[in-house]
């Protein structure tokens, strides 16, 4: 379970160039405890943060990741599209984010962004760096929009905490979470109605809400019993007012 109301999404997507090292650093900052990465392959199969299959949107070059090799990330500038006060900031293996998320004792929401790439091959790669490189497996799950990329995941790791992603539940979402013993589910914030929610948290899963930039969203949410919120910007959930609020929930978690 994630252990706090307030997920950096991407690491703090709206307050540094999301997917960096620099953004799970402002994360930290802004004092959350667990943040949401994407996670997705290059064409070597080496495993980078990004949540795009192409350079275009978040780096100073264009193309396809699958062009490119692990020699090539030094030539990637993942900061500078963002603003330039952020040029140079690297585009992160999956190792040095599991580090330095570790490092700053934060939670790690890690999606996989298979776009295209054989279920078994990105499951297996990240598998094989999160049994180096994580340390802590009460504070990872695993998520991911395709139910074949964790059902892979789940064939190396029998323990792991997968979350199962959707933009709105499906009817069938209860026996795809059984199937895969996932302990989450993860929909869009602005999708999910009361009912649903009820559902979930009924049926004994933990459930998360993405991408909540709206206070007055993220508290209903997490008075209608939601577990915890994506955000771009956790400032927005900084006051004293919203903590107060989130002590006063009935699970007791931490804000
Ligand atoms: O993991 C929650 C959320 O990040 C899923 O959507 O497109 O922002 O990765 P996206
Ligand atoms: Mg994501």
């Amino acid at each position: 379970m994630i252990a706090s109301r307030i997920i950096g999404h991407r690491g703090a997507a709206a307050l540094a160039p999301e997917n960096t090292l620099a953004g799970i650093r402002m994360a930290a900052e802004c004092g959350v405890r667990w943040v949401e990465l994407d996670i997705t392959l290059l064409g070597d199969e080496t495993p980078v943060l990004c949540h795009d299959d192409e350079l275009d949107r978040c780096t100073n070059q264009s193309g396809p990741l699958s062009f490119l090799s692990a020699i090539d990330l030094p030539k990637l500038d993942a900061g500078v599209w963002f603003d330039g006060s952020w040029a140079n900031e690297p585009m992160p293996h999956l190792s040095d984010a599991l580090l330095l998320c570790q490092e700053l004792e934060l939670g790690l929401n890690l999606e996989i962004k298979p776009h295209g790439i054989d279920a078994n091959i990105i499951a297996r790669k990240v598998f094989e760096e999160i049994s180096v490189y994580w340390h802590q497996p009460e504070k990872l799950i695993i998520s991911c929009y395709e139910q074949e990329v964790l059902s892979a995941y789940r064939s190396f790791d029998l323990f792991a905490q997968l979350g199962l992603l959707f933009d709105h539940l499906p009817d069938l979402w209860l026996l795809k979470a059984q199937a895969l013993q996932a302990v989450s589910i993860h929909c869009d914030c602005q999708l999910i109605d009361q009912d649903e929610i009820k559902q979930v948290k009924q049926s004994g899963y933990d459930l998360y809400c993405y991408t909540c930039n709206d206070t007055a969203l993220g508290k209903h949410l997490i008075e209608s019993g939601v577990d915890g919120i994506f955000t771009d910007n956790p400032t927005l959930f900084n006051s004293d007012e919203f903590r107060g609020h989130l002590q006063s929930q009935s699970s007791g978690q931490p804000a």
